[in-house]
């Protein structure tokens, strides 16, 4: 299972849903006690940055937290219509909402496991709703939202042009799509290519590959240690790797730049 994980990014496209589901339905079978709801690798300030402010209760998801506060901070979402594409087990959502008061904000993933526990556990954020839908097929009318938030998602979709113009299409004319996420360096000028033929304009493109090393870095006690207690010994390797925990063969691929990681603000063109 561990040598799958590592090669995750290299399978072909339709085998990574199911294995995606899979593993989403064992997260949420070993964790229905709510303490890992997120599953990004996290993000730190450098060069001196000041830090968000969170609240005692959120400390313990800082560096996840920091990945979403880095992807949506220069944006007042107050008053705006938000959908974020593959929210997981929506500790972003919670967030945003509760930091950045949107009007409204959906979560939605292809995850029925996870949007059931998001249902169950956020019922008391207001404004704030999950539904179980695809990225590449988006349950919502034409010209609905402000704002498209999507991380550490995309690179999961089989047809990822299908979800550009399906976000596109969703989009109110100037809504911007804001997505952050892992890739191959090969594969930048691609995926560029990808968002250009759906319509986006590139406002903002930042290689944040450094960041996201020094979340790891400073995350991965945190991140064994919810491992060894949640989960059953014989899965423990697969998820550190998953994880991205210190030693472990993703997160050297991220120090050594085989994987990079960016973030994207891209507006939909009138
Ligand atoms: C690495 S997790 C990130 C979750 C969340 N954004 C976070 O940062 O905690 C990727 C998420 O994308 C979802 N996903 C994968 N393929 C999808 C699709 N085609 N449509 C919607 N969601 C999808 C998965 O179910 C999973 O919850």
């Amino acid at each position: 299972m561990t040598k799958i994980i590592e090669k995750y990014a290299e399978l072909p496209k339709p085998l990574r849903k199911p294995l995606w589901k899979w593993w989403h339905r064992k997260m949420n079978q070993y964790d229905s006690g709510n303490v890992a709801n997120f599953m990004n690798y996290g993000y730190e300030y450098l060069n001196g940055d000041v830090r968000v402010q969170l609240k005692d209760q959120d400390e313990i998801d800082r560096y996840c937290i920091q990945l979403y506060d880095h992807v949506v901070n220069k944006f007042n979402l107050e008053t705006k219509d938000v959908l974020e594409v593959g929210a997981g087990r929506g500790g972003g959502a919670s967030y945003i909402s509760r930091y950045f008061k949107p009007k409204s904000y959906i979560g939605m993933d292809i995850s029925k496991s996870s949007i059931e526990f998001c249902n169950n556990y956020y019922d008391n954020v207001e404004a704030l709703n999950f539904v179980c839908g695809n990225a590449e097929k988006l349950p919502f009318d034409d010209n609905m939202f402000d704002f498209v938030i999507n991380v550490e998602s995309a690179r999961c979709y089989n047809n990822q042009l299908a979800f550009f113009n399906e976000v596109f299409r969703v989009l109110k004319p100037d809504g911007k799509l804001l997505l952050a996420d892992m890739i191959y360096p090969v594969e930048i000028d691609k995926l560029q290519s990808i968002i250009k033929q759906s319509g986006f304009d590139i406002v903002q493109e930042t290689n944040i590959s450094k960041n996201v090393v020094s979340a790891l870095e400073k995350d991965s006690d945190r991140r064994e240690g919810l491992i060894d207690k949640k989960m059953p010994k014989f899965l423990r390797k697969s998820f550190k790797t998953f994880a991205g925990t210190l030693g472990t063969s993703r997160y050297n691929n991220f120090a050594d730049g085989t994987f990079q990681y960016l973030s994207f603000v891209l507006e939909k063109q009138k």
